[in-house]
């Protein structure tokens, strides 16, 4: 039996270019592994009424891990519309398969490493080396919101809180409410993952961005949390700084920061800005990660007007690819398939139109393929 079994789950659009060129990479590095196709995305909304079936959420929990390229999502209106007839009128809802997964499955780390490759015209500076730790499934992505705003719901708040009578002239279907939910469970693991890596890849500090001034009790939490957890690292220190600085700085002086925490809202924004220094979309990688589970993804979506075309720029997903075999514990893989990567773009010869080049999505997986035959 291979040591490892993965679910390779395409989605839509350029998610199946890029998982082909995925692949391409993969059978070059043979890994003891078996790959399993699993479906997800619209085409399963459509003719099923369910993006994510039951039959891939079993198919997962027989895999170690999984991959997961890209999939199309519209709004709620369209989605419904879209629905094969015999699934029309029937009150089925769409949510996000990739949200449900990440719940589902309890993956509570998101993590997105930001890393300038050397040659990389897209690069804003080439001196960035970032990894962004964001909570993955709670905070305000947690689902839990409102509107109209249920009397019930608006009385209880009052009777906690006197600041609702702010509102009591709106009424309820005027008012929408999103809940931003921490735990403290929540808050201490995913900071505790930040301080893990920063120790083992000998990063002096974790910096920690929430709002705690404003937001008190949710970012607050967190604060506390991380303090005490940070206490039990010596020799890495907790910067504290708030989101709306953080931003500034991350254009400004983003060589000063290494391994960045943050709650889900936050963690999304931070991390997508942290990209766009390094090269964008093409360039942005991510894992979902739980304790004995995890997906890898590029962050990138479907592409619609590329898909098909082999045009896209694969090296997103290719460092997803990477951040699998690190977590599988593969790290000479890992590292191997890094250098490979940053071989391509630096040599400049093989580049997707992001980069100014002609070469598909292939062509730049064959040529990292190429470069890990060669080490
Ligand atoms: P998108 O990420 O699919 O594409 C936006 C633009 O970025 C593309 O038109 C292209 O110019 C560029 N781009 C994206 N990936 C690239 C790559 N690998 N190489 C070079 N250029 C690349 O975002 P968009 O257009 O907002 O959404 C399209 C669909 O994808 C929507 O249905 C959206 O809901 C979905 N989506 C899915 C995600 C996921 O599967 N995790 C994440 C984001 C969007
Ligand atoms: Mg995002």
């Amino acid at each position: 039996m291979p040591k490892y079994r993965i679910a390779l789950m395409p989605g839509d659009g350029i998610g199946q270019d890029v998982m082909e060129a995925a692949q391409i990479v993969l059978d070059q590095i043979a890994l003891d592994a078996e790959y399993v196709p699993a479906d997800i995305g619209w085409e399963f909304w459509r003719t099923e009424g369910e993006p994510l079936p039951q039959r891939t959420v079993e198919t997962l929990k027989t895999c170690d891990c999984a991959l997961f390229a890209a999939i199309t999502s519209k709004p709620k209106q369209e989605a419904g519309a879209e629905l094969v007839p015999e699934l029309q009128g029937k009150g089925l809802v769409y949510r996000s398969p990739i949200v449900r997964l990440r719940q589902m499955f309890d993956l509570y780390t998101n993590l997105r490493p930001c890393k300038a490759f050397p040659g990389n015209p897209l690069n804003l500076r080439d001196d960035v080396d970032l990894v962004v730790f964001r909570q993955n499934t709670e905070g305000l992505y947690a689902g839990v919101e409102f509107h109209p705003l249920p009397d019930e719901v608006r009385a209880a708040l009052k009777a906690h809180n006197p600041r609702m009578a702010a509102f009591d002239a709106v009424p309820g279907e005027d008012v929408a409410l999103s809940c931003r939910v921490f735990t403290r469970e929540g808050c201490r693991r995913i900071v505790r993952r930040a301080f893990e890596y920063a120790q083992a890849h000998g990063y002096p500090t974790v910096t920690l961005v929430e709002k705690p001034n404003v937001i008190r009790e949710t970012s607050g939490l967190m604060v506390r949390e991380a303090r005490k957890i940070a206490a039990e690292y010596s020799g890495i220190e907790l910067w504290e700084t708030n989101v709306d600085a953080m931003v500034m700085w991350l254009v400004k002086n983003p060589q000063n920061y290494g391994v960045l925490v943050s709650s889900n809202m936050f963690g999304d924004i931070i991390s997508d800005l942290a990209a766009q220094l390094v090269g964008g979309l093409g360039f942005a990688s991510s894992g979902n990660i739980g304790d004995d589970f995890a997906i890898f993804e590029p962050t990138h979506g479907s592409a619609p007007k590329y898909a098909g075309q082999y045009k896209v720029n694969p090296t997103a997903m290719l460092l997803a690819v990477k951040l699998m075999l690190d977590w599988l514990g593969e790290g000479e893989q890992a590292g191997a398939l890094e250098q490979a990567v940053a071989g391509v773009i630096a040599e400049g010869r093989v580049r997707t139109y992001d980069l100014g080049g002609d070469a598909s999505t292939l062509e730049m997986a064959q040529a990292v393929a190429r470069r890990l035959k060669v080490p």
